[in-house]
């Protein structure tokens, strides 16, 4: 299988599990509604020529019991099974949010998605699964950012790189009480503001986008979001810097058991994702600012996707026909 086919098949991934979750939309039940998405994500993934390993997935193996820390997927796990096939050995990591946005799916709001990460092993930061303050821009304002900055200094040096004065920049927040001082402080500079209820991931892609209106993205989210997040922004050339945040015993305890010591580290988006080879997949489950939802059609779906490789410079949307029953007529 060439490089090519293994891309190809990254992208059927993100797609299925976004149909799966798709499937879902508006059933108020996004403990469901995940399952889903990372039932078919595993399977997918375990279905590819690859020696894979989760490094970020969904939690520790004795909590999740599909896509756990360090599974390993793919048809060359194992020795076995890459002497059989005698074909080259593809050792890939790999960070999966098989739906970013549960809520929103369960409630059909825009903006949840299907996504993955991968690259060569040790091109992605292992995580633990706590919080991670961060802030996010694209290309045109990287290098003018400091995550320890006054918000103030960080708008007015976004509004420079733009070319614009700081009323004209809109920064998302997650709509969440901890951001309370931080949005006051994005009030204060002038900046609009956009309050999401979740999907920070999502967010963070649009800034690096011209044309989606998104500036910034500040505040505190999930730490394995920021990682995916950084994937993307390798890919984009935009720039994410963040800093691990426990707010409970337990996150303590797994920073501790991730052997991060420097609780008060700052990471910038290569530390975040140094890898060279990074490969990035997203697709939409409900309609977002760069991607559609999955729209079904009777006898099959669409599905829209943002692909990206880093080392080949490819930024790829993928618009595509699930045909689930040949019978049926095509209709979109
Ligand atoms: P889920 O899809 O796992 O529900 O995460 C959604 C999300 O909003 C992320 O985008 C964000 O990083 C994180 O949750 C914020 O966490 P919290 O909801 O605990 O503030």
């Amino acid at each position: 299988m060439s490089l090519d086919h293994f891309e190809q098949g990254l992208i059927r991934v993100t797609e299925l599990a976004a149909v799966a979750a798709a499937h879902t939309m508006g059933f108020g039940d996004s403990t469901r509604s995940d399952k889903v998405a990372v039932e078919s994500m595993r399977e997918e993934l375990d279905n590819l020529p690859m020696s894979g390993r989760i490094v970020i997935g969904e939690g520790e193996r004795d909590k999740a019991p599909m896509l756990f820390i360090h599974e390993e997927l793919g048809t060359q796990k194992g020795d076995e099974a890459r002497t059989a096939a005698g074909e080259a050995l593809l050792e890939v990591d790999i960070a999966v949010d098989p739906l970013e946005g549960t809520a929103l799916c369960a409630t059909g709001a825009p903006g949840a998605v299907a996504v993955l990460a991968a690259a060569e092993r040790g091109g992605l930061l292992e995580a633990p699964d706590v919080y991670m303050q961060k802030i996010v821009v694209g290309p045109t304002a990287r290098g003018t950012i400091h995550l320890d900055a006054p918000v103030s200094e960080n708008l007015r040096n976004i509004a420079q790189a733009f070319d614009r004065s700081t009323s004209d920049l809109t920064v998302v927040v997650l709509d969440r009480d901890r951001h309370r001082q931080l949005i006051d402080d994005i009030r204060r500079a002038g900046a609009r503001i956009r309050l999401i209820q979740d999907g920070d991931l999502s967010a963070g892609i649009s800034a690096a986008v011209r044309g989606t209106g998104v500036h910034a993205v500040m505040g505190t989210g999930g730490a394995p979001e920021g990682v995916i997040t950084a994937a993307a922004m390798r890919c984009l050339g935009g720039e994410i810097q963040g800093r691990l945040l426990a707010f409970s015993d337990a996150h303590e305890r797994r920073l501790e058991e991730m052997g991060i010591e420097d609780k008060n580290r700052l990471y910038s988006t290569e530390e975040l994702a140094p890898g060279q080879d990074l490969l990035f997949s997203c697709s939409g489950v409900t309609d977002g600012e760069l991607l559609r939802g999955v729209r079904f059609f009777g006898g099959g779906s669409r599905t829209s996707t943002l692909f990206m490789s880093h080392r080949r410079g490819v930024i790829r949307f993928v618009d595509t026909i699930h045909r689930e029953d040949t019978a049926q007529p095509v209709r979109f």
